[in-house]
């Protein structure tokens, strides 16, 4: 950072010349009225321009006057900005970049440098060609390191370039501005390392737009012949179920063949028809709610009242199968309840 103090030589007085004070006129016309002030930036800068890249206290009273500042408010100004050089400097003046992506990439490399070619901080060489100042981040970190040298910035630097570009400025050579390797602005060293396949943009890679249109294209025609397929394949499950013979329609057991039912059990107890194998007690109140209380009804059953029988109970002849018939004679004869 440098000393932000006035030069102990100063001139006697300053104006703009034409053009610059044509300039500061069209400047200052830019701002509402009452809002001149906010012109200051661009009028100390033209003060530096003209006035060998630094600005004297009599351009700070000027321009307050033409702003209608007091001079505090643009000492305050002025000394807030290190773009703004309060005393000489050298015709290059060098601003070196010291923060810490510079200093990561050998920025310390390129002060040992100023100092052993220009000197100290802040002081002009004897030729009056260089002077240097050490400032904050210019920006171009990811060029680091870098300096400024008046307008133009120089990065990639290291030492030995620095010093050839201070010799070039010298003898008045044309100096590379910007980068001085072989990267363009700030595309990475040796050219780019991404985006750099062709396939990206000419649509032939997997993934790119036209790939992927030929894949929806493709996929929407699968699904296409695959719901034809499934079509077909109703139509013709449709057609052998219309062919197919249709079963035989099993005959209801006649009404007339439905045995004789109680109301209710005899003298207000049924038989325990559970006593019958085959029989449980789900099939018991089937039996019970059709009318079926005691062995001897189910023994009294001729073919077809057992069918009839079995058709409400949905046994498909298991009424013959357990002997329901023999079974509930035996438990008469033997007198079971
Ligand atoms: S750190 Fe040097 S330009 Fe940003």
């Amino acid at each position: 950072m440098s000393g932000r103090h006035l030069a102990k030589q100063q001139p006697e007085n300053f104006e703009f010349n034409a053009d610059f004070a044509a300039l500061a006129q069209k400047r200052i016309a830019m701002y509402p009225e009452g809002k001149q002030a906010s012109a200051i930036v661009p009028l100390l800068w033209f003060a530096q321009k003209q006035h060998d890249n630094w600005i004297p206290e009599a351009a700070l009273r000027h321009i307050g006057d033409m702003l209608d500042m007091a001079y505090i408010r643009v000492l305050e100004v002025v000394t807030f900005y290190t773009m703004f050089n309060l005393a000489p400097v050298g015709r290059h003046f060098v601003q070196f970049c010291g923060t810490t992506p510079c200093w990561l990439n050998g920025a310390n490399k390129i002060k040992d440098a100023c100092k052993s070619v220009i000197g100290e901080e802040n002081t002009i060489t004897a030729d009056g060609e260089f002077s240097w100042l050490e400032v904050e981040c210019l920006g171009a970190c990811v060029n680091a390191p870098m300096v400024q040298i008046n307008d133009d910035y120089y990065e990639d630097l290291d030492e030995d370039s620095f010093i050839q570009l201070l010799a070039d400025l010298k003898a008045g050579i044309q100096t590379k501005i910007g980068p001085q390797t072989d990267r363009t602005n700030s595309a990475p060293l040796g050219g780019n390392t991404t985006l750099i396949d062709n396939t990206l943009y000419d649509g032939s890679m997997v993934g790119g737009y036209k790939s992927v249109l030929k894949q929806i294209e493709k996929a929407e025609a699968e699904a296409a012949k695959a719901a034809a397929a499934e079509a077909k394949a109703e139509v013709k499950a449709e057609a052998k179920a219309a062919a197919k013979p249709k079963a035989k329609k099993v005959a209801e057991p006649a009404a007339e063949s439905k045995p004789k039912m109680l109301k209710a059990a005899r003298r207000g107890k049924a038989d325990d028809l559970k006593k019958i194998s085959g029989v449980g007690p789900k099939i018991e109140g089937i039996l019970q709610e059709l009318g079926v209380y005691h062995f001897d009804q189910i023994a009294s059953w001729d073919a077809a009242q057992v069918a009839w029988v079995d058709a409400q109970l949905k046994f498909k002849g298991r009424i013959d199968r357990e002997d329901w018939i023999a079974q509930a004679k035996k438990f008469v004869e033997e007198g079971d309840k």
